[in-house]
């Protein structure tokens, strides 16, 4: 698991209850642990049937806490105090698995252990991720637990759907890591610096139809508007994703519109840009289409097909022409892939498309660009300024991305 610059620091409390999902908990600990973050185990006693804290302790190489009485279980702090260091300065209490039974102790106000006892103490936000089995996650008791926590302001995750360990499907999964990381990552950048900004961001590369099972596109995976669009969870904006990169896996936070073609691509950009800040257009259009889509499968026949393209509309060149009129977005940044003269090209982008950034990647590297987790890029402004950014990784240039649209929108 690579850094995360949000997590860096920060002090997460891991509230763990006594359900067989605690072994994802271990994981999600591990993960934490990972990307930078200090991350305090609670286990509740049922939590210590299924795992021993030996085993987060080992991941999280921090002691873990366990009982409110017991000093030696109280990680080094006096046991009766234990849940109010815990809680002081910490910048986020999660519970995953929550149990119905944590549920209704949080619910309730009650204070009868030391996962309990901190979460009353605690003034950081409490993201909770029920799990439980055999459809108790639709029991009225249940839903109302959630229902006062959420008027409470607690953050919740919605269990997932699947095979459950007693051998049942239906509700009531704790999510994989990835998206419990994702749904730390959106609580966490809630006060950022884009927070109450709306942030457009395209991905990937746009499908053109041929016929009902072929298409032209061109090798974009969408992986660095992805990592822009995570960058701008993590800065707290509202972020659209307008994604033609169909096999990226869902991006917790971020509102996704699903588009294929150049023309779907440009009605949505065109409709979400209308009262958003910025638009960052990071997905590879592209400027032709077949002339006309067959209804049917082409079927072969002689030993060339000639297919006529024409021209898709430019859809950088339509949102200038709406921002004259309505001054939205306010921002816009481009992208330019370039074989070849890259500064020279891009800065002829930057100036006739009438952007605020542009960032040129070399497409001509196999370590940057398509479909690779690294990318190397020259970011032009449109006073003249050139930063180059060496081989770095797509998040980190999704960051940079952010960082200089804050600057731009302060
Ligand atoms: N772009 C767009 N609409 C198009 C083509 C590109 O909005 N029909 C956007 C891209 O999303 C990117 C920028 O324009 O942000 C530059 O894209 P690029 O493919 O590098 O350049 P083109 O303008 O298509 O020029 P060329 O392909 O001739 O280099």
């Amino acid at each position: 698991m690579a850094e995360i610059a949000l997590l860096q620091g920060k002090r997460i409390i891991l509230g763990v209850c006594g359900s067989i999902a605690v072994y994802k908990a271990v994981d999600l600990a591990s993960k934490l642990t990972q990307a930078g973050a200090q991350v305090d185990v609670i286990m509740t006693e049922a939590a210590q049937r299924f795992v021993r804290p030996l085993t987060f302790q080992a991941v999280s190489g921090r002691p873990v806490y366990t009982d409110m009485w017991r000093a030696e279980n109280s990680g080094g702090l006096p046991s009766h105090i234990a849940h109010i260091g815990l809680a002081e300065g910490a910048d986020l209490l999660m519970i995953a698995p929550a149990t119905a039974n944590t549920l209704a102790k949080l619910a309730g106000g009650f204070a009868d252990d030391l996962l309990s006892v901190t979460a009353l103490a605690a003034g950081c936000p409490l993201l909770v991720a029920p799990a439980m089995d055999g459809g108790m996650v639709e029991h009225p008791a249940v839903i109302d637990n959630l229902d006062a926590l959420r008027r409470r302001g607690a953050h919740l995750i919605e269990p997932e759907s699947g095979r459950l360990a007693s051998g049942l499907t239906g509700g009531g999964r704790l999510p994989e890591t990835s998206t419990l990381i994702g749904h730390i990552r959106r609580v966490l950048g809630l006060d950022g610096e884009l927070s109450g900004h709306k942030l457009v961001v395209t991905a990937g590369g746009t499908r053109e139809a041929l016929d009902p099972v072929r298409y032209l596109s061109n090798r974009s995976s969408g992986k660095q508007g992805f990592a822009i669009a995570q960058a701008g969870i993590d800065a707290g904006a509202d972020v659209i994703l307008i994604s033609a990169a169909e096999a990226r896996p869902p991006l917790v936070g971020a509102t996704r519109l699903a588009v294929d073609s150049a023309q779907s691509m440009m009605e949505a950009v065109l409709a979400q840009v209308a009262d958003s800040s910025a638009l960052i257009m990071a997905a590879a259009v592209a400027d032709y289409r077949p002339r006309s889509v067959s209804e049917q499968k082409i079927k072969k026949a002689d030993d060339s097909l000639t297919l006529p393209l024409e021209r898709n509309p430019d859809i950088l060149m339509a949102v200038k022409a709406q921002r004259e009129k309505t001054g939205y977005p306010m921002i816009v940044v481009g992208f330019a892939a370039e074989s070849e003269n890259l500064v020279e090209n891009a800065s002829g982008k930057l100036q006739d498309k009438g952007l605020d950034l542009l960032v040129a990647n070399d497409i001509s590297a196999s370590d940057a660009g398509f479909a690779v987790d690294t990318n190397r890029v020259v970011v032009l402004d449109m006073d003249g300024g050139l930063h180059k950014i060496e081989l770095t990784s797509k998040a980190a240039i999704g960051a940079y991305i952010i960082e200089r649209v804050g600057g731009l929108l302060a």
